[in-house]
């Protein structure tokens, strides 16, 4: 059998990606550990100890990580944790940053760090949270972070998915602060964009070498009906102002918001690098009453082929389309976050090998490429939806804290190793894709 080889451009970045609450465990002083208590998420979960890394538990799991051949990995720090109150900067709490910062470059592992991954310090989140401009808050802790990691970290995300943020958070009401209005969406919107411009500088000022940018979430849209005026309109409408408002705000200096337009020209040429989150495609609707979802309602084909709680349909080509959309504004791509809710590791190997693929095929588009963080390293807990949804190369045992390798994890690696993607693994760990993906053999 005449074996097919997907190498990557060399210094490709492989990793896993994180959050700090979902996997640090005890963070009771930011808005997601009272949204927790307050029974808004799924089953009455809460994070509780997560992945014990605040415990100490990140060593083994970047131990895992750098034995499994990745080399680098993506993860943030909390807010809540470096600023208690207003103003009173937690120097252990900085430390337990360096050390893990530190911790991946011993292991030979390059470091991404993420300033705001979804949740805020309490005192934020009563004092208004985003409401509020938050520039000069945000630029305080910014500093903080960046003096404190700089001699580790050169690659930074300051937002992650502002667009998801903002959807769930202000107009959906399904993350905190649950609220459903445009307007303070878009007052939200205009506050990210401002905060993360004036980070952007202030990390260029402390390293000019830094290469900084923002997790952006792309998610591919189809009309449900073609034919259907109406689908085609609220399709356009929700791919420039879900997917687009926060990249074209950084490209040309324009903020779309639910309704209309801002002026952003501080924030123009603000990101050196696209961060790229991808995980499934939707098919729009026209709905009258989808209020909270601006009249488009979104869905999956029928035909699709969905995770166990049906929350990720295994999309590849749509990796492709959010690459090629990602490649015009002519940045190296890093892929931030890609990955399945599967516990029984059933359709992760084929998704991973499928969205390979077409990561493969931008590369040889000549698309700047640049490294893949795939979410998540162990499982973790997964905001609204709680412990209900298992994205871990690793599975975990919530109850002991034991790490259960899943064949994805293995599959991953050699991936990782060679730096490519064989038709030789793909026979030994998704043979059904196979067929599939190399039709000739
Ligand atoms: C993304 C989030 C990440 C994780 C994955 C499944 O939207 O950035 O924290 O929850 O979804």
């Amino acid at each position: 059998m005449a074996e097919a080889r997907f190498t990557f451009p060399k210094h490709f970045l492989w990793g896993a990606a994180t959050a700090a609450h979902q996997v640090e465990g005890g963070n009771t002083n930011n808005n997601w550990h009272a949204w927790e208590q307050a029974g808004r998420v799924a089953g009455g979960h809460s994070a509780r100890s997560a992945c014990d890394w605040w415990g100490g538990r990140w060593r083994e799991d970047f131990d895992r990580a750098a034995e499994a051949g990745q080399n680098a990995h993506r993860f943030s720090v909390e807010w809540s944790r470096i600023e208690p109150e207003p103003g009173r900067w937690d120097e252990a709490a900085l430390d337990h940053y360096r050390d893990m910062a530190r911790g991946l470059r011993e292991r030979g592992l390059e470091p991404m760090v993420t300033l705001h991954h979804f949740t805020d310090p309490i005192w934020l989140a009563d004092g208004g949270g985003w409401e509020v401009d938050r520039t000069e808050a945000f630029t305080a802790f910014t500093i903080k972070v960046v003096e404190a990691l700089k001699a580790s970290v050169r690659l930074w995300c300051t937002f992650n998915e502002p667009n998801v943020y903002v959807t769930m958070g202000y107009l959906m009401g399904v993350f905190p602060p649950g609220v459903t209005s445009p307007a303070a969406a878009a007052t939200v919107m205009r506050n990210l964009l401002a905060a993360h411009a004036a980070a952007y500088h202030a990390i260029h000022r402390i390293q000019p070498e830094a290469q900084v940018g923002m997790a952006h979430h792309y998610r591919g849209m189809a009309p449900e009906r073609p034919w259907f005026p109406p689908d085609r309109w609220i399709t356009t409408y929700h791919a420039r102002k879900f997917n687009g408002a926060f990249p074209a705000a950084l490209h040309a200096g324009w903020l779309g918001l639910p309704l209309g337009f801002t002026r952003a020209a501080g924030a123009r040429g603000t990101q050196d690098f696209f961060g790229l989150n991808y995980y499934s495609s939707d098919r729009v609707r026209f709905s009258p009453f989808a209020v909270r979802e601006l009249f488009g309602r979104r869905s999956y084909p029928k035909a699709a082929e969905v995770s166990p709680t049906g929350f990720i349909a295994n999309q590849p080509e749509g990796f492709f389309e959010a690459l090629r959309w990602a490649q015009r504004f002519g940045l190296p791509i890093y892929v931030t976050e890609n990955g399945i809710e599967d516990a029984a590791d059933r359709l992760r190997p084929r998704y991973l090998a499928e969205h390979l693929r077409q990561l493969w095929l931008a590369a040889n588009f000549n698309w700047k490429v640049r490294g893949y963080f795939h979410w998540t390293l162990v499982d973790n807990f997964e905001w609204e939806r709680g412990w209900s949804q298992r994205f871990g190369l690793w599975e975990l045992d919530v109850e002991t804290q034991a790490r259960i390798r899943r064949p994805s994890a293995d599959f991953y690696s050699e991936i990782c190793r060679a730096n490519a993607l064989s038709s030789e693994m793909v026979a030994r760990y998704a043979p059904e894709a196979f067929a599939d993906m190399f039709p000739n053999e």
